[in-house]
């Protein structure tokens, strides 16, 4: 193995790597790092574990020290950026300045500018690009980690678009791509003219076999007993792992599967551990206000399991990962959301489902093999143990020898572009436009012709092309003149705020219609743009559903009633009753009961309906000014979840939908009135307690000197 010493970079950061633990470089490694800082393209398709990120680090960091050239480090997801930025953190000594993007999708980000390297999401990559950010151009090295996600087909033309423009604004960017091992790791990198290091070779073994009734498979000699001490399905297994001081990771296809679980694991489990510690973890979850999931999260807490899905929040999503990396969680019970990248201390993770739910197919489709390896490769990581474990559950002994044949031996399969999909098509080429990044039709072509779509089709989709050129042009996105292209200002604004051009007409439209415009007619309206999810019908649903409708009258004037009176139709009406529920301060609890969903979807859907509220009140100013205001107060309200009379005090830091709502009863109603109470009265009011009460008075400038920091 070669000593990190001899490669060919700064001592202050061989001091560092040496600090960490790093000293010799897996061999993986050395084949790809010296290509890597000699500024060479380079892909790198090797196992889970085996140190990707370190070859992309070097080169990036030495590039910053050296002659202070920039980076931006492209990962799928929010939480993978937070870890490669916290892995960065170590280079701060050096005078590098790391920066992290992963705010809103069209905010001002000139303050990025400083820095050094820049961590950030693909989608937020994409919006840095629509947005024209001038220091883009100094960008010296594009990382792009989990490069394999090319084949998603919800954010993989993003990937793709991002990776092909870098390319056309820089010609001699140097292009450092991270891949799990595929197929067709060779076809990446002829298509980004780079080296291509691939190798089977892992750091730590990882040990992957199939469970069936108490008795683990790893191959056809090699069975082993696991002691059935409990009579959940998958207890025996946690147990067994957690007994051998290790810490297990289990993976499952909802996020309803992962609360049942983790709450009956806890069951089983919770007996044996220490529970100050984790008395301690829920305490700062506590802090946030009551919400059904946060107390289902508690409880398992408590117990020393978790769960994680994506309809936790930020914060408990960390406090999830971090009590798990410190050794105080033994178990995580998650959807396939943490599957990418992540560097946790599982012993044993264990797949339950290999199957999921596909919306482009409306039903459960097969998780492709190359998922299944991403789940796996979170055990055994470096550091934290010396052997890993991936184990998939049989439901029955017949399915253990196909299971063995589909997934453990399997080979994975090779990844396709999916840029060819109308939708990207045609959100792409319109932010292409409004970019001016292709003003001529042969521009456009030049730039396609850089994809990895068009390199792995070998040709041109020009007829594909046309038609969405026309779209555009027939609905006033662009104008064509012979073969320039030029977007209008409804073009640049729907590129700027990052929402299909399908929504945006939507929006449109219902700006524009006759009809006096009411708050449902608004969360109506943003429910029929491709861009937000609406909810499964039930049979049971159809009544109530039409009840409201009828209720709604604008809808009448507009004749949607009658003509629209489907599945669709009744899907988008159930979908804005829950945001005008949501709004009017209904319970999480009611919700989850009244539309059988579970906690988190409904967070997604305020997360989407508060974007596209705000896209539709941007687009207010160009087709109806009158209703920007209204789309302002819908806009707060929508985000906390919160009636009108609240929208006061809901400014106030630290004071939610719950919180305002008891300072409302109380008989505050504004932020003034606090003024007249003393901070003790004010703590005793329900919820509000010490902390806040002193975090509001301070707000208001009462404490310390005599500063007004809210007016
Ligand atoms: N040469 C080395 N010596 C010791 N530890 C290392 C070395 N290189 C990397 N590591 C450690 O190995 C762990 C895994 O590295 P990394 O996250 O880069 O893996 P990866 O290849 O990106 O895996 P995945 O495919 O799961 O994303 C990290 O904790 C890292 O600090
Ligand atoms: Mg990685």
């Amino acid at each position: 193995m070669m000593n990190v010493e001899r490669l060919p970079i700064k001592d202050e950061i061989i001091q560092i790597l040496q600090q960490q633990g790093i000293k010799n470089l897996y061999p993986p490694q050395e084949e790809a790092l010296p290509r890597a800082l000699n500024g060479e393209n380079i892909v790198v398709a090797v196992p889970t574990a085996a140190g990707k990120s370190l070859v992309a680090y070097l080169p990036i960091i030495q590039e910053a020290f050296l002659h202070k050239k920039k980076s931006l480090y492209i990962v799928p997801l929010r939480a993978l950026a937070r870890e490669k930025w916290d892995d960065l953190q170590a280079f701060k000594k050096l005078g590098i300045k790391i920066g992290i993007a992963t705010g809103d999708l069209d905010e001002e980000s000139s303050y990025l500018a400083k820095n050094d390297i820049i961590v950030c999401t693909s989608e937020k990559a994409d919006s840095l690009l629509r947005h024209q950010a001038n220091w883009l151009n100094d960008i010296a090295i594009l990382v792009a980690d989990e490069i394999h996600l090319i084949n998603d087909i919800s954010r993989g033309p993003t990937l793709e678009v991002i990776i092909a423009r870098f390319r056309a604004m820089n010609p001699d960017i140097q292009i450092i791509a991270l891949s799990a091992t595929i197929k067709n790791a060779q076809e990446i990198s002829h298509w980004l003219d780079s080296v291509l290091v691939e190798s089977s070779w892992r750091p730590v073994p990882l040990k992957e076999g199939i469970y069936h009734k108490n008795k683990i498979y790893y191959g056809v000699d090699d069975v082993k007993t696991v002691s059935a001490s409990s009579q959940g399905k998958m207890a025996p297994l946690v147990i067994e792992t957690i007994n051998d001081g290790g810490q297990a990771l289990i993976f499952v296809n909802t996020r309803r599967a992962t609360e049942k679980i983790g709450e009956s694991l806890g069951d089983d489990i919770g007996s044996f551990l220490r529970h100050d510690k984790l008395e301690k973890i829920s305490q700062t979850l506590h802090q946030e206000e009551g919400t059904i999931v946060g107390k289902k999260l508690i409880g398992c807490i408590k117990k020393g399991v978790a769960f994680h899905h994506a309809g936790l929040s930020e914060q408990q999503r960390r406090t999830v990962e971090q009590s798990f990396k410190e050794g105080d969680i033994k178990c995580i019970v998650a959807t396939p959301t943490l599957a990418a990248g992540v560097n946790v201390p599982a012993r044993r993770v264990i797949i339950r489902d290999l199957w999921r739910y596909a919306s482009e197919y409306g039903g459960m489709s097969p998780i492709p093999v190359l998922e299944i390896k991403q789940m796996m490769g979170r055990a055994g990581r470096p550091g934290y143990d010396k052997e890993g474990e991936a184990i998939l559950i049989a439901k029955n002994k017949g399915e253990i020898e196909r299971l063995w044949t589909q997934y453990i031996i399997a080979e994975v399969e090779p990844i396709y572009s999916k840029l060819g999909s109308e939708p990207a098509l045609r959100m792409h080429l319109l932010a292409l436009i409004a970019t001016h990044f292709a003003s001529h039709i042969e521009e456009l072509y030049q730039f396609m012709a850089r994809t990895f779509f068009v390199y792995q089709s070998s040709s041109l989709p020009t007829e594909k092309i046309q038609e969405i050129l026309h779209f555009l042009e027939e609905n006033d996105f662009i104008t064509i003149d012979g073969d320039y292209l030029k977007a209008t200002a409804f073009g640049r604004k729907t590129s700027d705020l990052y929402i299909d051009p399908l929504s945006a007409l939507k929006l449109r439209s219902a700006l524009e219609s006759r009809i006096k415009p009411t708050v449902f007619s608004f969360l109506h309206a943003i429910c029929t743009t491709p861009d937000m999810l609406c909810l499964y019908l039930r049979s049971t649903d159809s009544h109530w559903i039409m009840e409201k409708a009828e209720k709604e009258k604008y809808l009448f004037e507009d004749g949607l009633y009658s003509t629209l009176m489907n599945e669709w139709f009744l899907s988008e009406i159930k979908t804005a009753s829950l945001l005008e529920d949501w709004i009017d301060e209904v319970t999480e609890d009611q919700m989850v009961m009244k539309y059988n969903v579970g906690p988190g979807d409904i967070h997604n859907k305020i997360e989407t309906a508060t974007w596209l509220i705000h896209a539709m009140r941007e687009l207010a100013r160009m087709f109806n000014f009158e209703v920007v205001s209204p789309l302002d107060k819908l806009l707060i309200r929508i985000k906390n979840g919160c009636k009108e009379e609240l929208l006061n005090l809901i400014q106030l830091r630290d004071i939610g939908r719950v919180r305002s709502r008891a300072l409302y009863k109380a008989g505050f109603k504004t932020i003034n009135q606090l003024r007249e109470v003393d901070i003790k009265a004010l703590s005793k009011i329900p919820t509000i307690g010490e902390r806040v009460a002193k975090s509001i008075k301070e707000q208001l400038g009462e404490t310390d000197g005599n500063q007004n920091t809210f007016l």
